[in-house]
């Protein structure tokens, strides 16, 4: 046993924590009350603890007490002791929180061509912690967080009237595709030539669409908007089918998708693609878990390596 360790053997938490309220308070009837013990008890553990350290720890100052040379020492010592402690409570509560936790995760409909690829390794690599993740368009993702139903939010518009802290992690790229063989497939073109176009939109509460109208706008540019649909998917088969044109999460689309190839095709259309990005979210006024500050470091990570070969 360390000599340090050794010496503390003979000395309790009951008598430091005596010590601590009496030196803080100047007072041992102060510090009985506060501990809710009584006066003589106290003394008896100043007593024990002055005869453990060999020396006096107090001297009498008025009506109350105050510390001696040797006090103030054990005072300053007993002070590091708490705060080693509470780092130590700390770390256990992230070792256990990442044994036994809970991780509950709402991703915007785009992310989930993703995000569920992101939770295989990390979800591997802590077993105990058991992953809940929510797929919703951005309005549904927002609501869940104004009531706080999830310890993280993946998505690409941050509400603004929420007070959140925002980790950007992974480009998402937003293209314009058609069915293939469109006659604008393969050519380089300004948006304004895609205004008799039929335009296919996402249902009103999605960011793609909000993102999609954000740019429009900007560009002074109105689409004739003949189909919203209510998920991605729809989207894209309704574009192969040859219904309009649509604004898509390049991440929806194959890997691979050759320019005219395949059944749908990305057009070259300027001031394509939208670069936006999506962010990890969480609310600043909430505790953040082990579990989910673990999870962040890991989307910062991953950022680095496989998901930018995706785009
Ligand atoms: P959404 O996702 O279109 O499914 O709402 C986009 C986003 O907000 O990132």
């Amino acid at each position: 046993m360390s000599k340090g360790l050794r010496h503390l053997r003979r000395v309790s938490s009951q008598q430091l924590r005596a010590f601590e309220a009496a030196a803080r308070l100047s007072s041992i009837t102060r510090a009985a009350a506060e501990l809710h013990i009584t006066q003589p008890t106290v003394s008896v553990q100043l007593r024990e603890l002055a005869e453990a350290i060999g020396e006096p720890l107090f001297e009498a100052a008025g009506r109350g007490v105050r510390l001696t040379e040797t006090g103030k020492v054990l005072h300053e010592t007993v002070v590091e002791l708490g705060a080693c402690w509470q780092r130590f409570d700390a770390r256990m509560a992230e070792i256990h929180g990442l044994e036994r936790g809970h991780l509950r995760i709402a991703a915007v409909t785009t992310a989930e061509y993703f995000v569920p690829d992101l939770i295989g390794p990390f979800a591997a690599a802590h077993p105990g912690v058991e992953i809940e993740l929510a797929i919703e368009n951005r309005d549904r993702v927002v609501a869940r967080l104004e009531k706080n139903r999830d310890d993280l939010a993946v998505m690409m518009l941050a509400p603004p009237h929420l007070d959140l802290e925002q980790v950007p992690f992974l480009d998402n790229p937003l293209v314009v595709i058609a069915a293939a063989g469109h006659p604008f497939a393969g050519k380089r073109i300004a948006l304004s030539r895609l205004k008799d176009e039929r335009w296919l939109m996402r249902e009103t509460g999605s960011g793609t669409r909000m993102a999609a109208e954000q740019h429009f706008q900007a560009r002074r540019f109105v689409p004739n908007v003949a189909m919203n649909l209510g998920s991605n998917e729809a989207l894209k088969h309704a574009a192969a089918a040859g219904l309009g044109l649509a604004v898509i999460s390049r991440l929806s689309l194959p890997v691979d998708l050759p320019r005219g190839n395949g059944a749908v095709a990305i057009l070259d259309v300027m001031g394509f693609p939208l670069r936006r990005r999506w962010s990890v979210v969480w609310r600043r006024d909430q505790a953040v878990s082990a579990a989910a500050r673990r999870f962040v470091e890991y989307l910062r990570a991953s950022q680095r390596t496989q998901l930018r070969a995706r785009i």
